[in-house]
This record gives C-alpha cells, structure tokens and sequence, in this order.
C-alpha cells in the first residue's frame, strides 16, 4: 500500500525553530522541504541590491514591474546536505539571512503583487510530490487544504534568545535587546499586515515550543503523522 504523498503546512511566528522542525520532518518522510520566507526574504535582497530603495524608501511599482525577472530556486549542497536558495543564478544562503534584508522583509513581504507571485511558484514548487512548507500563510492560502497544519508559537523572550544565540555563532553582532525588539516588532508586522497576515488556521495543531527539545517535537508530530497515514489506508480500503 502506497500512501498518497502528503503536504504538511508549517505556519507560525519568526524564531519559533520552525526551520529545525520542517527539515527534520521533510528528512524523516524523504519529502522536499521549502522554506517560503526565503523566497520572501531573497525578493527583499534584490531590492536592495537594483537600487529600489531612495532615501530609505522602496519603489514599490518599480519592484512589482521586475518581478519576472526574478528567478529564485532552492538547490541541495551535497557538501552539507543543506538546500540553498539562489537568486538569478547566485547563491545568496547567507546575504538573505543577514540584518539588513531582516529589516527589510516585513515592508516587500506585505506586497499584494509580490505575494501573489511568491505563492503561485509555491504552489508549483510543490507539485505532486510530498512536501513540508513553512512560512506564514501556507495553511491559511498557499494550501487551505493541507492534510497536517501546524501552527507554530513560543515567547517573545525564548524566540530572542535563539536567535540571539544564532547569531553569536555566526559571529554576527547585535545585542539580545536589540535581537527582542526585532522579533516583537516582526510579530506585530507580520500579524497586522491587511494582506494574508499571520494567524493560525481553523484546523492547525498548536505546538507551543518553548520548553521542548527537537526530539520531543518529533516524536510528538511523528505520531500526528502515522495517525493520518493509517486514516489515509483505512479510507483507501473502504472505497
Ligand atoms: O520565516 P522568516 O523569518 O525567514 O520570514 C521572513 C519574512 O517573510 C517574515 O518577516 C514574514 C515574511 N513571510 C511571509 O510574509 N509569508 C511567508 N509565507 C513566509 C515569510
């Protein structure tokens, strides 16, 4: 018996560890993992790099008429085993993640147009096969009939200081305060946005992260999962 590949929608918070989650799912089913606020985040690195930006302003329009010029694919490093976003032929892994397109995101990703084109090639990206998407509106629009939606949250203070101590690591310089105010000021872009803000879709499992390891999260959606699965199996015999 063959189960029919399923789309597992990851939506919550920034920080919130749903990066760790999502690969560790898509590695465990063998299913694809796509990260959207890559795709949000690689749009935004464009922008700053074509000069759209005029005294701290962006040019809306001028980024709306680009946008079929900006080609972003996600490619495996077989070095690290890792998928790597790259933008009109570059690898920008790291660019996309630094400060500056952080602080950018929020105001490109708010974009009805930019949105409209990021979920149709989210949806293509897809395709057939199984996937595990995160982002923030992928059990809401991109796939309102996901078969597992997870909604993903956890303090304020929790999310700052991963993060915090994300970028310690890589060597990159803030203060945790500063790393706070960010992530407060992200949630309230991201959840008052008029345009497919965040919030958490009728039917998503809430997974409160704050005082759980990875493993613990694993075994707990591993057997949301089998759980499906088998009604999968027993729906298939029926019919
Ligand atoms: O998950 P992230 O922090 O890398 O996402 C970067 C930004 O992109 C975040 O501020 C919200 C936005 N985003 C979005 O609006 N919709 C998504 N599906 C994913 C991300």
């Amino acid at each position: 018996m063959t189960n029919k590949p399923l789309i597992i929608a990851i939506d919550g918070y920034s920080s919130c560890g749903k990066s760790t989650f999502a690969k560790a799912i898509a590695h465990w089913l063998h299913y694809i993992h796509i990260d959207s606020g890559a795709m949000y985040r690689a749009v935004t690195l464009f922008a700053l790099q074509n000069g759209l930006y005029k005294n701290g302003k962006l040019d809306a329009g001028k980024l709306i008429s680009l946008l079929p010029e900006i080609t972003i694919v996600f490619k495996k490093n077989p070095r690290t085993g890792n998928t790597e976003t790259w933008l009109n032929g570059k690898n920008v892994e790291k660019e996309i993640r630094s400060i500056e397109v952080s602080n950018h995101v929020s105001e490109v990703s708010k974009i009805p147009q930019v949105r409209e084109h990021l979920v149709n090639l989210q949806r293509r990206l897809a395709g057939r096969k199984g996937v595990v998407m995160e982002g923030r509106d992928i059990g809401t629009v991109v796939f309102p009939h996901a078969d597992i939606k997870i909604f993903m949250t956890a303090s304020p203070q929790v999310r700052a200081m991963r993060r915090y101590k994300e970028m310690l690591e890589k060597k990159e310089h803030s203060t945790y305060e500063e790393v706070l105010k960010n992530v407060i000021e992200r949630d309230r872009i991201d959840s008052e946005r008029e345009v497919s803000p965040l919030r958490q879709a009728k039917d998503a499992l809430v997974l409160n992260n704050s005082k759980m390891t990875v493993e613990e999260q694993m075994n707990w959606i591993k057997g949301i999962i089998r759980k499906k699965l088998a009604e999968q199996n027993d729906k298939e015999n029926a019919d």
